[in-house]
């Protein structure tokens, strides 16, 4: 048909506004960048991240890499102690990814100076006797904590500096800590919402394209928060009703990003109390638009009595679920996607102006809340609430229970679920001051008790 046999048939029915919304808002600046001279920045340097595994740094060769926007090199000395410096020498800039690993610390290529770990100058070749400039120059350098395979660094004030937190989900019997990290082109903050999301996971992984998970997960959970009174941490409460039991599942946030997810194996059927992590990880800001996922997997007895996880494709860019990275072909992303494609999908760095947040995101609203008022606080000289500073592990939530608690006829069972999901939370943060394996105990038996209560027993209709 040529142009002038076209005919315009009748306009497009529908109520068209594409126009309206064209141009797009920029993204939130205070919440989204994180270079050293931000607000968001400085807040998020008052935290210990992981920047790598010990594998990735070679016995004899610095790795050069990235964290909140600066470049940074990592190497071990031939002593055996790890460092992290700003990677562009401070004589004439030119990067220590191509400098020699010395016994205490590493050598510039280009003229030979030398740094320790803490950034002192150690030597300069090429000045004469007597020059004054290693003492007067020194170079960045950030304190390293090597733990269980992950590399920690500290980038803020050294006054300011915290303990490294150790979380009770660190040293647990029976359960392996395999490291691993993710990459994704995307703004931090759109990685670390997913874990306050819990919806997601009904819509994503069950109901709107395959079931990555057991039966069980298809089911609509009901779904609270408990936000801890001293702000360090939320937690989302999932509850299901599964057959004559209620999984009460808690995923839980420490400000800024980081989480602890339980089983993805789970499926509801037994009886348990307490069953702790199977992923503990980190959302790093790398920088404005790429971020990194540090973490650990959690393999053994402990989390995975039937031996269904995959040790061997645990490491770096992979993981043993499905739909973490990039490497799958871009039809079966489509038709199949997950947690990567929803996240990348929003966007390098998601526009919140142009979102319209409804009763499935009240996890990111209080994440975000928590974000602004940490970067506040430090705004005012003050440090952001943090883990406890007391030498002692730091107690943590994340865990599924499964309690055979029956529907009670007559009596609504979303309203019961979400009871005891806040009875499940009121047992655990009773036990918040315990040592470590008196509060395992006391948690367990205080979690079996549930069932038991007449509130939650058909024990209630006879009052
Ligand atoms: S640039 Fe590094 S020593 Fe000269
Ligand atoms: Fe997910």
């Amino acid at each position: 048909m040529s142009v002038a046999e076209y005919i315009w048939p009748q306009p497009p029915k529908g109520n068209y506004r594409g126009s309206q919304k064209a141009s797009r808002p920029a993204p939130d600046p205070l919440l989204t960048q994180t270079g050293p001279e931000t607000p968001c920045g400085k807040y998020l340097r008052m935290f210990w991240w992981p920047i790598g595994m010990t594998s990735e740094v070679p016995d004899d060769l610095p790795h050069k890499t990235k964290l909140l926007g600066e470049d940074l090199v990592l190497f071990k000395t031939r002593q055996g102690e790890y460092g992290c410096l700003h990677l562009n020498c401070s004589h004439r800039n030119t990067s220590l990814e191509f400098g020699h690993v010395t016994e205490c610390g590493i050598r510039c290529c280009y003229h030979g100076w030398e740094y320790a770990v803490d950034g002192t100058i150690l030597d300069t070749p090429g000045e004469p006797a007597g020059s004054k400039i290693k003492e007067r120059v020194f170079h960045g350098a950030y304190p390293v904590v090597e733990f269980k395979g992950l590399l920690f660094v500290y980038m803020g004030p050294q006054e300011w500096m915290p303990e490294f937190p150790v979380y009770d989900t660190f040293n647990l019997a029976d359960d392996e800590l395999v490291p691993y990290s993710i990459s994704y082109p995307a703004n931090w903050l759109q990685i670390a919402e997913n874990t306050t999301d819990p919806y997601h996971t009904v819509f994503l992984h069950a109901n709107h394209s395959i079931d990555h998970f057991e039966e069980s997960w298809g089911e609509m959970p009901v779904i609270d928060w408990h936000e801890h009174e001293n702000g360090r941490h939320t937690c989302n409460l999932c509850t299901f009703r599964w057959k004559d039991k209620i999984w009460v599942r808690v995923y839980e946030t420490f400000f800024p990003s980081f989480s602890q997810v339980g089983s993805f194996f789970e499926t509801a059927e037994d009886e348990k109390y307490f069953q702790r992590a199977a992923i503990t990880k980190w959302t790093v800001p790398v920088d404005d638009t790429s971020t990194k996922i540090s973490a650990w997997r959690h393999f053994g007895k402990a989390i995975d009595s039937d031996n269904l996880g995959r040790r061997e494709l645990v490491g770096k860019d992979t993981v043993d679920f499905l739909g973490q990275t990039a490497d799958r072909p871009y039809e079966d992303r489509q038709r199949i996607p997950s947690d990567y494609e929803a996240q990348v999908g929003q966007g390098l760095v998601a526009v919140h102006g142009t979102e319209n947040l409804g009763h499935t995101d009240r996890g990111v609203a209080i994440l975000r809340k928590n974000l602004r008022a940490g970067i506040e606080r430090v705004q005012n000289g003050e440090p952001p609430v943090r883990p406890p500073q007391n030498g002692q592990e730091v107690p943590s939530y994340c865990s599924d229970s499964v309690l055979p608690i029956p529907e009670i006829p007559g009596v609504d069972d979303e309203e019961l679920r979400r009871q005891v999901a806040h009875a499940v939370v009121d047992v655990l943060r009773s036990a918040d001051d315990m040592p470590r394996d008196e509060r395992v105990t006391f948690v367990k038996s205080e979690l079996e008790k549930l069932k038991d209560r007449p509130e939650f027993t058909q024990a209630k209709l006879a009052s």
